[in-house]
């Protein structure tokens, strides 16, 4: 019997990666994941799964990730911080860094998370370094098959953005973050490491970017959002719209506290991303070219998450 497949992966510190590395070592993939030494997230032992200590500006710490992989899944990124240098030399630069390695190291297939940002670069720096990996993976590719994922808002046990708002959601308030008019897809984060695993398992659509949600189309409104949680919850959830000055300033007094070092996520840029009135993506490229389907619509996933109507999830309480 030959051996399992290695898959070199990054970010497995963090909400998406780990979702990821739990998927695929259950599928049977050996994994051989990269940790940065100063991470919050402790790398957890587990069968299957090897850690190589080290960052996306370690040249030799790269090299042992992905010598020998059979695929790379780098889900390693910057969510928040101040400036577009920030995101970009993690987003950008790393991926040409880290896409550089794996060409030269024959790796034949490379999976990026980029993000639906990356559909709307003008919007934000986050945005702008999430296009430039894409990007940057294109060029520096080779001969290696890649494909970029672009989630929407990802959502699911583990996640410490979206955390806060459906606390306030819990509660019987939703603060409505955009204008009434918007309307954003959604993707559950098991249905996402599902995406990956099927990508690495049947191949499809290499050398582009898909788009991918949790099988609604044309996504959620804001008052989608609130009846799905009423309906759950068995009690009213009334939206607040929170006015976008109010946003504005928020976000400028973190810039400002940006200069102590602290990495903000509600930024200038952010409060660009949070008002743009279109966020709803496509699936069906992706299920064509891969057989990918996703199965947790809104209102599982926020049972499965928070324990909401009645059935206990995995996650904690809002
Ligand atoms: N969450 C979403 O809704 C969403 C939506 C669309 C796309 N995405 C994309 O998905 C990816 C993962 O996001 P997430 O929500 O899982 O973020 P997260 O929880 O903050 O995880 C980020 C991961 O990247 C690692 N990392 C950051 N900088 C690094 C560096 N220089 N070298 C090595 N590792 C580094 C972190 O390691 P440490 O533990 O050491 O910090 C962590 O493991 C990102 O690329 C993001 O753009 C996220």
């Amino acid at each position: 019997m030959g051996r399992s497949p290695i898959i070199a992966l990054t970010g497995a510190t963090g909400f998406i990666g780990g979702a990821v590395a739990r998927r695929l070592l259950r599928e049977g993939w050996e994994v051989r994941a990269l940790y940065r030494p100063s991470s919050r997230s402790n790398p957890v032992a587990r069968a299957g799964l090897s850690w190589i200590p080290g960052s996306l500006e370690d040249a030799e710490a790269l090299a042992r990730l992905v010598a020998g992989a059979d695929a790379l899944v780098h889900c390693a990124g910057a969510v928040r911080g101040a400036g577009r240098d920030v995101f970009d030399r993690v987003n950008a630069e790393g991926v040409a860094r880290i896409a550089a390695r794996a060409a030269a190291a024959r790796v034949p297939r490379f999976l990026l998370m980029s993000s639906l940002a990356a559909r709307e670069p003008q919007l934000s720096p986050y945005a702008a370094s999430k296009r430039a990996g894409e990007v940057a993976l294109a060029r520096a590719a080779g001969a290696t098959a890649w494909v970029a994922l672009r989630p929407p808002a990802v959502y699911g046990p583990g996640d410490r953005e979206l955390r806060a708002l459906f606390r306030w959601i819990g509660r019987g308030l939703l603060p409505v973050l955009s204008g009434a008019a918007a309307r954003f897809s959604l993707l559950y984060v098991d249905d996402l490491a599902a995406a990956v695993a099927c990508w690495l398992r049947e191949g499809g659509g290499e050398g582009h970017a898909f788009e991918l949600h949790d099988g609604r189309p044309g996504g959620y409104s804001w008052a989608d959002v609130a009846h799905g949680a009423q309906d759950l919850l068995g009690r009213r959830v009334r939206r607040v719209p929170v006015p976008e000055a109010a946003l504005k300033v928020a976000a400028a007094l973190n810039l400002a506290l940006a200069v102590t070092g602290y990495r903000p996520m509600l930024t200038p840029g952010k409060v660009r991303e949070l008002r743009h009135p279109d966020w709803v993506c496509d699936n069906a490229p992706f299920r064509e070219a891969t057989g990918w389907r996703p199965e947790v619509g809104l209102e599982e996933a926020l049972r499965r998450t928070f324990g909401w109507g009645g059935r206990s999830g995995p996650g904690r309480g809002a």
